[in-house]
């Protein structure tokens, strides 16, 4: 039979108030001894909190929802792993969703976090997205609880937004090809479909014309951010001459990198690839791929500080965006 906070205080000798500041570490007079009893007691008898009955009392569910596109992308699910251990350390819970970068899924998983009771949310919205701005725009208006726009916004700065610089980003790449000779540096970017792709796309267009080399369309090429669209886009890219790609993630890199070698074209000696977000699965599987690293700790930390600040209603700026790090010749 579960205990409940007044047996734990009965036997703590105890008010129900006491116990309840001291189980969630709130600042009180209770003496050290008292509240290590308390503590020992409700380790002892496994005393697990009554959140729904909490819940009607305080209002607040101390639960957050966390929206993700593709949760088999390491980028995301490093992600979502900082932003649970971020939350936690405040003495919330997470309900984290997958929307498998649909827009119609989005809406329906903000919409049932929502009537879950959530006290705010963290939203990095799918690849589709920008194509539906208005549906976005009317469904964020609507929503009654803080959230942040995690990595992914839709270029609206009224909207509480945590994200990494794309273009500054898209630059470093393309400028460290560049600075290497290479003349046809083409580039597999989700420009058409999201601002993260876009964004990174301008960097790479404004390296080029920095050094006066001409954007050719035929070598620009539209992907999703998933491995099979770098894996289809391979033999184009080898059809059109490339000597370099800027690949808008490394997820794209790698299946370019697949095919080219089912081609028997090595990379790089034959054409360097360069990728972005610097996956961790590089370095497990010794893969030297130089690659514009988003530090997903720091947005993790940044995305749930900045919606805090917000559940707690203080004044602080809603727009953070953080500087990528490219260092092509670190390998981990
Ligand atoms: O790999 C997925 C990409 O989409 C990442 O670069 C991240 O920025 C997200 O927007």
């Amino acid at each position: 039979m579960k205990m409940t906070i007044k047996e734990l205080a009965k036997l703590a000798n105890a008010s129900t108030t006491t116990v309840s500041l001291v189980l969630n570490n709130k600042p009180s007079r209770i003496s050290e001894a008292k509240k290590k009893e308390i503590k020992a007691l409700a380790l002892k008898h496994n005393y697990q909190p009554n959140f729904v009955a909490r819940n009607l009392v305080t209002k607040s569910s101390m639960t957050i929802g966390l929206l993700i596109p593709d949760i088999e992308n390491l980028f995301f699910s490093a992600l979502a792993k900082k932003i649970e251990n971020e939350l936690r350390k405040s003495g919330y819970s997470l309900i984290l969703v997958n929307s498998d970068d649909n827009y119609k899924n989005d809406i329906k998983l903000i919409n049932n976090l929502i009537s879950r009771g959530v006290d705010g949310l963290l939203i990095t919205i799918s690849n589709d997205s920008i194509e539906h701005k208005e549906l976005y725009g009317k469904l964020l208006k609507s929503i009654q609880v803080p959230y942040v726009m995690v990595d992914r916004t839709l270029g609206d700065d009224k909207q509480p937004q945590v994200y990494f610089d794309n273009q500054l980003g898209g630059y470093l790449a393309t400028k460290y090809l560049i600075d290497k000779g290479y003349k046809k540096i083409g580039c597999i970017i989700a420009k058409d479909t999201s601002l993260n792709g876009f964004y990174r796309y301008k960097g790479y267009a404004k390296a080029l014309s920095e050094t006066n080399i001409a954007l050719d369309k035929k070598i620009i090429f539209e992907g999703n951010f998933r491995f099979n669209s770098g894996y289809m886009l391979a033999e184009e890219v080898v059809k059109n001459k490339c000597d370099a790609i800027f690949a808008g993630n490394d997820l794209m890199a790698y299946g370019l990198i697949r095919k080219l070698s089912e081609m028997h074209i090595h990379v790089p000696d034959d054409l360097e690839v360069v990728g972005y977000d610097k996956l961790e699965f590089s370095s497990m599987l010794g893969l030297n791929l130089p690659s514009v690293e988003q530090n997903v700790k720091e947005l993790g930390i940044r995305a749930v500080q900045l919606l805090i600040k917000l559940l707690k209603k203080e004044k602080t700026s809603t727009k953070i965006v953080l500087n990528p790090l490219f260092e092509p010749n670190t390998f981990k």
